[in-house]
């Protein structure tokens, strides 16, 4: 096993009295609990200072800060799983290290170099192995995230940034948990245009996203299903996943083109489609001809991608008055075997073949 590299970061000592109560793995939804301790590192005088593993605490920000007005701001998504020999695994951490930097220098923002991404985060786990819930289906959520903290206002980029990185301990996204969710297909509003942001994880995607969400909400739907922007025919991605459809046994999801989050689910999902004999297709099908597959029969299955969804069925879908049941509405054969693979390889029960999982040691 690899040991931990040298990086630019001090660890604060945190008084064993001030920890915090842990959760018991079935008391456990997504993003409620946070551990005890948090990383931050702050930018200023045009570069990054050293960064500081310190008790999880509130920030003192100027109510002028950048962030709060032009949000400037990006994120990350990743978790360390508890493999069933007892390894604390996380999965292809390099992956969100790269897609952080390119939505960094999207968003005008000092990039994070890709080691310090990953080994601070190998260190911070580490600490925090204690928090890390056993049982299939959880996992110690983390969230990079970096925002602009000048305090001015005046629409430019910021001088001063802070990146921090938070720990979740975790269970399903969604309250069905690995079980079939029904998506709205919105026809009206959109999520990305070409030229626009929407391959960037910025925090703007999602705050402009709600407004479809609450709608598709209200209506009984977990989730929005966008279409292009400009034809509002093509299908793109859902609210917190990338998408793929089941067509006469070959798997499709839209093709990277600047207007979805380039996933790292999805693109280890196409990998391991591939290995399972499945053809698979980058291309974007169009709402009437997945309506009008799922009422001849030819598109079987729908399931979403992501970190923190894993892979979510899709048992239906609305799009204006259509309502309608893909396949028998159950998880899918493909679904299923596509989450066995995955989910597999993260808690370490079938072989890593491609070196995803990194893992972290004291
Ligand atoms: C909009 C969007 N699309 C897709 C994904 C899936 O990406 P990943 O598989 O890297 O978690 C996410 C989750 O982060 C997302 O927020």
């Amino acid at each position: 096993m690899e040991p931990l590299k040298q990086i630019d970061l001090v660890i604060e000592d945190i008084d064993s009295n001030e920890l915090k109560p842990k959760v018991s793995d079935d008391e456990l939804v997504f993003g409620t609990h946070f551990t005890d301790r948090m990383l931050v590192r702050e930018y200023s005088n045009e570069k990054w200072q050293t960064g500081k593993i310190q008790k999880f605490h509130n920030f003192s920000m100027s109510p002028a800060s950048l962030v709060f007005h032009y949000g400037q701001a990006i994120f990350e998504g990743l978790k360390a799983y508890k493999q069933i020999n007892g390894d604390i695994a996380l999965f292809r951490p390099d992956k969100n290290a790269q897609r952080f930097y390119k939505s960094a220098q999207r968003m005008v923002m000092p990039p994070i170099d890709p080691e310090f991404f990953v080994e601070s985060i190998k260190k911070l786990v580490a600490l925090e192995k204690g928090w890390i819930p056993t049982k299939l289906g959880t996992a110690l959520y983390i969230r990079p995230t970096m925002i602009a903290s000048e305090a001015i206002l005046g629409v430019r980029p910021s001088h001063e940034y802070i990146y921090f990185v938070i720990l979740s301990p975790s269970g399903p996204y969604f309250k069905e948990g690995f079980a079939p969710t029904k998506i709205l297909v919105e026809d009206k509003y959109v999520r990305a245009a070409i030229g626009g942001v929407g391959e960037a994880k910025t925090a703007g995607n999602y705050a402009a996203s709600l407004y479809a969400a609450v709608k598709a909400k209200k209506q009984g739907y977990s989730q929005v299903l966008w279409l292009d922007s400009l034809h509002k025919k093509y299908v793109e991605e859902v609210g917190a996943m990338n998408i793929a459809f089941v067509l006469d046994d070959v798997i499709y999801t839209s093709p990277l083109k600047g207007t979805i989050l380039p996933g790292v689910t999805r693109d280890s999902v196409l990998q391991l489609s591939k290995d399972l004999g499945y053809k698979v297709k980058e291309e974007a099908l169009s709402i009437d001809k997945i309506e009008e597959t799922i009422e001849s029969g030819h598109m079987t299955e729908i399931f979403g991608m992501g970190t923190a969804a894993i892979i979510a069925p899709v048992g239906g879908i609305k799009y204006k008055d259509d309502i309608l049941t893909v396949g028998d509405g159950n998880i899918g054969k493909v679904t299923a075997e596509l989450y066995e693979q995955l989910t597999g390889i993260q808690y370490g029960k079938i072989e890593d073949r491609y070196d995803w999982i990194t893992k972290v040691v004291d």
